[in-house]
């Protein structure tokens, strides 16, 4: 070895190469911050606001009242809307805080199928516009604005958006107004979305943006897998988020964070950041874990554990494009595995997709100090794919302990990054082979406080130590 191990080298490779359980939750308190357990003083059932779960009758104006009833309750402890078992057929309806939306074990919840029942509304300010079209948006079937301590659970009922009608609409480019999500909660603090399972949004599915302190916990997420936009969840512009035991499935990213688009997420400057995704599963024709396109508010501070994807196009995604500005940065993913997936990382510096031409093709995103290791692949196409931008290189890119096996020629194809790996197989880009250890484990982002918790695990170290020299004398 060229350079002596410190007490502190050892401690921070312990850090890069161990998988270390007791780190999550301690790194990311914000997963136990929001009250889940409470019970509501007060209760109503959809049916004493004369709901029919029959599939046929629109019950808009019943959610609507009952909703409109539990207002009173706010300050009382609040109070929860019953779903029973029955196929509730509705429009948009907006929530409201200190409300329980509790679905019962076979309760259905439909989306209506004509599109006057999703009302217009404005344009998200952070995009400047609806998504996919420009002007004004769909509001979500279950909407929230302004909110706190909202609760969107039951045992296992199901929230179907019965979105084939919108893909319809969207293939024939007949739509008006960008399709709406199936939940949306904006501007919003104390939100918990957990034990249901949502189906066949029009568009992305849940979609908390300007929020802090959201958990979605034990949730499922299907859409058809050429649906087009379904994505799984996409925390926008919101902070202290934990995303955990869900199941997805759908027709693009089943997790996308995202910050804004452009100009208009620029000028808004709201982040991303303080984000949790562990025990996920799920396959998609597009990334298990996206970053971007749209991050011009910036992305930071994300911990990715525990993951599995299989029969998917691509693992694990960063996408942005000169004009979007904002950064990526201090982003840190470990224990993937991937099974059956074309691609297992890919970075997109040219994604494209402007919202208008007011864009400054001179803001560059910033990318740096992402760190992916503990990743193993089975049946891999290629092993990735990273570009960055030409003068914008991403940087201190940093891959540990990642073994893929990979079926293709072309194992890694990198353009404009810079960072450094250990232990990556099939071997990596040129511009990633300077090792991390011992040099650049600063380079290198790791979440905070995992190094002050590692004293227990002493020993694992013991283990690393010995097989590490021979590789490191090679340097
Ligand atoms: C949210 O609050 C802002 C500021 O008070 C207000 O302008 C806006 O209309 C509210 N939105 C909704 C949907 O209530
Ligand atoms: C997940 O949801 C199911 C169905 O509602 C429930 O039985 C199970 O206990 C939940 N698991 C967790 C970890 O909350
Ligand atoms: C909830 O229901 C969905 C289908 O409706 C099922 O796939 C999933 O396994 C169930 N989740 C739990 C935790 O029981
Ligand atoms: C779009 O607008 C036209 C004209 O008002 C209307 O006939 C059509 O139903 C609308 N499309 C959708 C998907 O709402
Ligand atoms: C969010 O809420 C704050 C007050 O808490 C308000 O000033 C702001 O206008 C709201 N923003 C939106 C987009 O509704
Ligand atoms: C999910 O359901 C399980 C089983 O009923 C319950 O223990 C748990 O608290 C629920 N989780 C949330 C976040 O609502
Ligand atoms: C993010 O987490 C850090 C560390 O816990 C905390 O200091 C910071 O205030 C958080 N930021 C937001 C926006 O939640
Ligand atoms: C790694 O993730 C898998 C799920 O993909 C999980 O079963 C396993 O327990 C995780 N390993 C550690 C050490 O947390
Ligand atoms: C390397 O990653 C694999 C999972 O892909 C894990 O099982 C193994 O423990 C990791 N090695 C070390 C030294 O942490
Ligand atoms: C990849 O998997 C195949 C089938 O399991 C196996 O025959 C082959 O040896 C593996 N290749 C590598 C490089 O591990
Ligand atoms: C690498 O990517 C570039 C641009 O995406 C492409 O032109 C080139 O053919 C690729 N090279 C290999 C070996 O796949």
């Amino acid at each position: 070895m060229k350079t002596p191990l410190t007490l502190v080298d050892v401690l921070l490779l312990l850090a890069l190469f161990c998988i270390s359980p007791w780190v999550a939750g301690s790194s990311s308190s914000y997963c136990k911050l929001t009250n889940t357990g409470e019970i509501r003083p007060h209760s109503v059932s959809i049916t004493d606001f004369g709901a029919v779960g029959d599939g046929v009758t629109l019950n808009t104006k019943a959610f609507q009242n009952a909703i409109f009833y539990l207002n009173s309750f706010a300050d009382k402890g609040g109070a929860k809307l019953f779903v029973p078992a029955g196929r509730w057929l509705t429009g948009s309806f907006d929530l409201i805080s200190h409300l329980t939306l509790w679905l019962d074990k076979d309760a259905v919840i439909l989306g209506s199928t004509i599109s006057d029942d999703w009302p217009i509304i404005k344009p998200l300010p952070s995009y400047g516009r609806g998504r996919e079209l420009p002007g004004e948006r769909h509001r979500s079937l279950i909407y929230g604005c302004n909110l706190t301590n909202v609760v969107i659970t039951g045992e296992n009922g199901t929230i179907d958006g019965q979105g084939s009608i919108w893909w319809d609409w969207f293939h024939s480019k007949t739509l008006n107004y960008t399709r709406p999500h199936l939940v949306e909660i904006m501007n919003s603090t104390n939100v918990v979305i957990s034990n249901l399972t949502f189906k066949n949004s029009p568009f992305w599915t849940l979609h908390p943006v300007y929020c802090s302190k959201v958990l979605v916990q034990n949730v499922t997420i299907l859409a058809p897998s050429d649906s087009p936009n379904t994505d799984g969840i996409d925390p926008d512009s919101s902070s202290e988020v934990c995303i955990e035991d869900c199941y997805i499935s759908t027709g693009d990213d089943l997790i996308s964070i995202k910050s804004g688009w452009d100009e208009y997420g620029v000028e808004y400057a709201r982040p991303s950041t303080n984000i949790t995704i562990r025990r996920l599963t799920g396959q998609t024709t597009s990334a298990g874990i996206a970053i971007g396109s749209e991050m011009s508010g910036g992305v930071s501070e994300i911990l990715v554990e525990n993951i599995l994807f299989f029969n998917s196009n691509m693992g694990i995604r960063i996408k942005t494009s000169p004009g979007r500005g904002g950064y990526v940065r201090n982003v840190y993913i470990s224990n993937v595995s991937l099974i059956d997936v074309n691609v297992a990382i890919r970075f997109t510096g040219k994604y494209g997709e402007h919202p208008d031409s007011g864009y400054n093709p001179n803001a560059l995103p910033t990318v740096e100090r992402i760190t992916i290791k503990h990743v193993s692949g089975e049946n891999i196409k290629t092993a990735g794919v990273l570009e960055g931008i030409e003068g914008d290189d991403f940087h201190n890119i940093c891959l540990a302990n990642i073994t893929l096996n990979v079926s293709s020629m072309h194992q890694w194809n990198c353009s404009h990054v810079q960072g450094f790996s250990d232990f990556v197989s099939p071997k990596t880009c040129h511009s990633l082979r300077e090792r991390i250890f011992p040099q650049h484990i600063s380079d290198c982002y790791l979440p905070p406080n995992f190094i002050a918790q590692m004293s227990s695990t002493w020993t694992d170290f013991i283990g690393m130590s010995i097989a590490l020299p021979d590789e490191s004398s090679k340097s």
